[in-house]
This record gives C-alpha cells, sequence and structure tokens, in this order.
C-alpha cells in the first residue's frame, strides 16, 4: 500500500474511534446535541478517508503522488478546522464559530475537487487495452 493511502487509513481509523467514543458518550450522557458533528467526524474523516486511501491503493501504479498528498493534506486540515468548530457552534450556538466551520468546509470541498481530478485523471489516462 502507497504511504498516502496508509495515512489516510491512519486518519480515518483515529476519527472512528474518537467517532464511536463520542457516539457512546452521548448515549450514556443522554445528550444529542452534538450528533451532527458526530456524524461528520465519522462521515468525512472515517468514511470519505478510507475511500480517498483505497482509491490511491487500487491506483498506486499510475496515481499521481503529488495530487494524492495534496487531497490528503487539503482534506485533513478541512476536518481539523471544520468539525472541532461544527461542535462549538453546535453547543453555545455562537455564530462567531460559523466562519471557521466555513473555512474548514471549503478545504474540505477543495480536498473533494482535488479527488476528483485524480480520478477523472484515472479514468482517462491512456490505456494499453480495456
Ligand atoms: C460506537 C459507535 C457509535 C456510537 C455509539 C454512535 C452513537 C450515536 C448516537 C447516540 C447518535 C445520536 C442519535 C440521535 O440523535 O437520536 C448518533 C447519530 C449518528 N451517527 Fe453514530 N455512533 C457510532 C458510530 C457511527 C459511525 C461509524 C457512523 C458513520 C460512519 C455514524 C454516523 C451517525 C449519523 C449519520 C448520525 C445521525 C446524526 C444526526 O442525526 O445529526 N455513527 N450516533
Amino acid at each position: 500500500m502507497p504511504r498516502v493511502s496508509a495515512a489516510f487509513f491512519a486518519t480515518g481509523v483515529v476519527c472512528v474511534l474518537i467517532g464511536m467514543l463520542w457516539g457512546m458518550h452521548m448515549g450514556m450522557t443522554d445528550d444529542f446535541t452534538l450528533a451532527p458533528a458526530h456524524a461528520h467526524l465519522n462521515l468525512v474523516g472515517w468514511v470519505t478517508m478510507a475511500l480517498y486511501g483505497t482509491f490511491y491503493a487500487l491506483t498506486r501504479g499510475t496515481m499521481s503522488v503529488r495530487l494524492a498528498w495534496m487531497n490528503y493534506f487539503i482534506s485533513l486540515i478541512g476536518g481539523i478546522t471544520m468539525i472541532p468548530a461544527l461542535a462549538l457552534y453546535l453547543s453555545s450556538n455562537d455564530s462567531k464559530f460559523i466562519p471557521v466551520m466555513v473555512v474548514g468546509e471549503v478545504l474540505t470541498v477543495i480536498g473533494m475537487l482535488i479527488f476528483a481530478l485524480a480520478v477523472f485523471r484515472e479514468l482517462f489516462r491512456s490505456r494499453a487495452s480495456d
């Protein structure tokens, strides 16, 4: 597996472990205020990162390593910015967290756009057959 895929999976597994413990805590305290932040940590931090990592593992011979690492770091910074800002916003209802959340969201979208580039690059690359 290329290192970039391992980095995606390492980040994903840390996110889902935090997300699961967070979910258990919500259940134990019967307080679901932060459920959307828990959901986004798991879906953006675990599911999406694992899909990115899988794609780059499947295309290890043809991918652009530079594009893959850009995808990784932008998505990582996006997640680290967006999820805590969302949790702070939900728990305080203070709109000062919204601009920070938006920065994280924009970076998360840019991460996905870079991934889209990698996917279409793979689709249209020249092949000997098929
Ligand atoms: C130990 C593992 C987990 C526990 C204990 C847990 C617990 C919870 C709890 C208590 C809620 C709130 C339910 C409510 O509002 O009535 C919730 C919501 C949710 N969880 Fe988890 N969860 C876990 C793992 C995951 C994973 C792995 C994912 C996704 C990959 C996920 C995605 C979601 C989603 C999408 C919601 C709905 C959020 C919303 O309504 O805003 N959860 N979870």
